[in-house]
């Protein structure tokens, strides 16, 4: 068995990608040459939209529905005092990492609550107050959650968006797995 080492494989890598580029070179060149001007301007074009498009931030809820009623800083503080923490995963909030209910970072972008209610500032509100009337038997308690407070909740909650580092647009983008 021919066992390839890494550096080799490595500079394999570097010398196709030297190929290429001098490759797509050459072509561009040549349709300059024959006078593919007008052609060329279409393909800057399309590829400055493509790059356009991948580098737009995704749309969230927030955007939708525009900035929230509620206190973002005082939703933080309550979440922490209700102690929602013990049960979920919350980024920002102190001690909240635990994984008995589903973790709510990213938010913003999530499109159901409880795999049931449309994700809308509103139903939220509702969720956090009532989820048993909303799903009887449900794990989640209701905690007597007052109005206010759910309010400013959901204005915490609605600020938080996927924390995607450019490698993972990128990934995602091109539709490779971790
Ligand atoms: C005893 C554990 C527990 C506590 C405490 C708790 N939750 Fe939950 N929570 C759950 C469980 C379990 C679910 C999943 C419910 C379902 O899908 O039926 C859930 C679901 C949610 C959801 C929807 C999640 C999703 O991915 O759809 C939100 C939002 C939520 N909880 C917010 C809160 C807030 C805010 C508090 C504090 C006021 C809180 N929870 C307290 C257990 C808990």
């Amino acid at each position: 068995m021919i066992r390839l080492k890494r550096e080799s494989v490595v500079r394999r890598g570097a010398w196709s990608v030297y190929r290429w580029t001098q490759w797509a070179l050459d072509w561009t060149l040549s349709r300059v040459a024959r006078g593919g001007w007008a052609r060329l301007g279409l393909g800057v074009v399309v590829l400055s939209l493509l790059a356009g498009c991948a580098a737009q931030p995704e749309r969230t809820v927030t955007d939708l529905y525009g900035p929230l009623p509620g206190n973002i800083e005082n939703g933080r503080a309550v979440l922490e005092d209700y102690g929602c923490g013990s049960c979920h995963t919350i980024p920002g909030v102190p001690g909240a990492n635990s994984l008995v209910g589903p973790p709510l970072n990213g938010w913003a972008e999530r499109s159901f609550i409880a795999g049931k209610l449309p994700n809308e500032p509103e139903h939220l509100e509702q969720w956090v107050r009532f989820p048993q009337a909303i799903e009887p038997g449900t794990a989640m308690p209701n905690m007597d959650v007052t109005e206010e407070d759910a309010v400013d909740m959901v204005a915490y909650l609605f600020s938080l968006r996927r924390d995607l580092t450019w490698h993972d647009r990128t990934r995602n983008f091109l539709g490779i797995a971790r």
